[in-house]
């Protein structure tokens, strides 16, 4: 294969996989398209990866279909025991699978190395999850009869993920879709399909059945019009942008599939004057910067009270100035390329806009002189609701400093957005805890900090942020039916 991914830099170089993945077999696909995978640090085609044709993707539906029965029948402990293996193989191989992630997404070496850990969790908690699906005994109505439920998988389930999580997103769905007893096919992003490749290899490894997990990387309206119009596929699973989400959400209304969408955010991030600055500054940075401000519970706004505004605006442009840009293979690097132009020119747009209505840039602002698609930690003051900053999710290293008055103020201001997904604020009052917890309209509200994930709790959004929970025991119902069994002539 013609591509200039350094093999040497991986111990296993069998992880670095350019073809689909169906019925358990690598193939080129039936249309003998290829599209180029790029490293977003130095503009190199590291691979050219097989691109689906519309009847690959039919196929790994059918092998899916035909799969389905035995997996589903599978006694837990023995899926348990798969997944498990899986996990395991992911962590032995963590190194390259982050060297992988790190050379097509850009993100730095470390940050990869704890996305592929933060994946892994999703696969190990299913692995345990899969043996409590219970179903209930519901007290009866009628002498003689019994009432129960079970949990059931759905079927065959499709997952299309995105560029920003190119491993963690797939072991999301893929961990409790597969526990569940459900057959899954991936289409990975277009930028990053060599992580969702390397993750079907260790699949095979650890023993998933052949058509119990495909990967189809392929033209994304194409494989999208063909999963979501399939009867055979019951459930798809979506991360991604609101606009792709809704068109995805219309197109499965047509064979009534269960949707779970985990769609754009537009966090804000609230600061009140009795907050611990030294937390509210981590939480921030930790929020804002991480890979690179590329992730849907990025903070997009931080809303500082007045009170507090300068100290925290001063001690915010330190961290920021203190960021470590470069190249995510070198050591140090704390921020790693965007990963396309057109996420340049979205960060530019907004900072342009935001300026023009009179805020000031503080740090940063411009293109970063290492070239590509670096950009400078930026930091803006003086930013109000009405600009674009503050209303579009940026999806670029851009802290946006609103002021604001009252605590009324600031849930009004966070919940003015059509979005819902993440929420953070930082206090010391218990009673604002509760309040302020209580009353911002997002799936997940962070309090004292900035990094809320994990896979033991339910991640989603509400509004147009998405429908559905990952993660948790949650998280298993998106690929489960519960059905309902009324067992009559019982009486003696
Ligand atoms: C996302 O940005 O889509 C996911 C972030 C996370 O899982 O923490």
């Amino acid at each position: 294969m013609d591509s200039r991914f350094d093999r040497s830099l991986l111990r296993d170089a069998d992880l670095l996989r350019e073809d689909l993945f169906i019925d358990g077999a690598w193939t080129p696909g039936s249309g003998g398209e290829r599209t180029e995978v790029v490293d977003p640090a130095t503009g190199v085609v590291i691979a050219r990866m097989a691109s689906a044709a519309a009847a690959d993707v039919e196929r790994a539906i059918t092998t899916a279909d035909a799969a389905a029965p035995a997996w589903g029948r599978l006694p837990a402990p023995a899926r348990s025991r798969i997944l498990r293996r899986w996990y395991d193989l992911i962590v032995e191989h963590a190194d390259d699978l982050a060297t992988i992630l790190t050379a097509e997404q850009g993100k730095p070496f470390a940050e990869a190395r704890g996305e592929i850990l933060y994946g892994a969790g999703f696969v190990e908690w299913y692995a345990e999850e899969c043996k409590r699906t219970y179903g209930d005994v519901i007290p009866t109505n009628v002498e003689g009869r019994r009432l129960l439920t079970l949990r059931q998988p759905v079927g065959v389930t499709a997952a299309i993920t995105p560029w920003n999580f190119p491993s963690a997103m797939i072991l999301r769905k893929a961990g409790p879709a597969l526990a569940a007893g459900c057959p899954m096919i991936i289409k990975p992003a277009e930028e990053t399909p060599l992580s969702a490749t390397a993750l079907a290899e260790l699949a095979v490894r650890a023993g998933i059945p052949r058509g119990v997990l495909s990967v189809v990387p392929g033209p994304p309206v194409l494989v999208g019009e063909i999963l979501t119009s399939h009867a055979a596929v019951r459930a798809l699973s979506f991360t991604g942008s609101t606009e792709v989400g809704k068109l995805l959400m219309a197109q499965s209304a047509r064979t009534v599939k269960k949707v779970a969408l985990e769609l754009g955010g537009n966090a804000p991030l609230i600061v009140f004057d009795d907050a611990d600055l030294d937390a509210a500054v981590a939480g921030a940075m930790a929020s804002k910067f991480r890979n690179a401000g590329q992730t849907c519970v990025c903070a997009n706004r931080l809303l500082v009270q007045s009170g507090i505004h300068d100290a925290f605006v001063k001690r915010l442009q330190v961290a920021i100035e203190a960021l470590t840009v470069g190249n995510g293979f070198e050591e140090g690097s704390e921020q790693g390329p965007l990963i396309s132009e057109a996420a340049i020119e979205k960060v530019q747009r907004h900072i342009g806009d935001a300026v023009e209505g009179g805020a000031s840039v503080l740090s940063g602002g411009r293109r970063h002189s290492l070239g590509q698609t670096f950009f400078e930690p930026t930091l803006l003051i003086g930013v109000h609701r009405d600009m674009l900053v503050a209303n579009e999710e940026t999806f670029g290293p851009v802290a946006a400093v609103l002021k604001f008055e009252t605590e009324d103020e600031a849930v009004d201001v966070a919940n003015d957005t059509p979005f819902g997904l993440a929420a953070y604020f930082f206090t010391t009052d218990l009673g604002r805890m509760w309040r302020v917890g209580e009353n911002l309209e997002f799936g997940v509200v962070g309090v004292n900090t900035g990094l809320i994930s994990y896979e033991g709790a339910p991640f989603g959004g509400v509004k147009e942020s998405g429908v559905g929970r990952e993660g948790s025991r949650h998280g298993i119902d998106e690929f489960t039916e519960l059905k309902y069994l009324c067992v009559d002539g019982l009486a003696g």
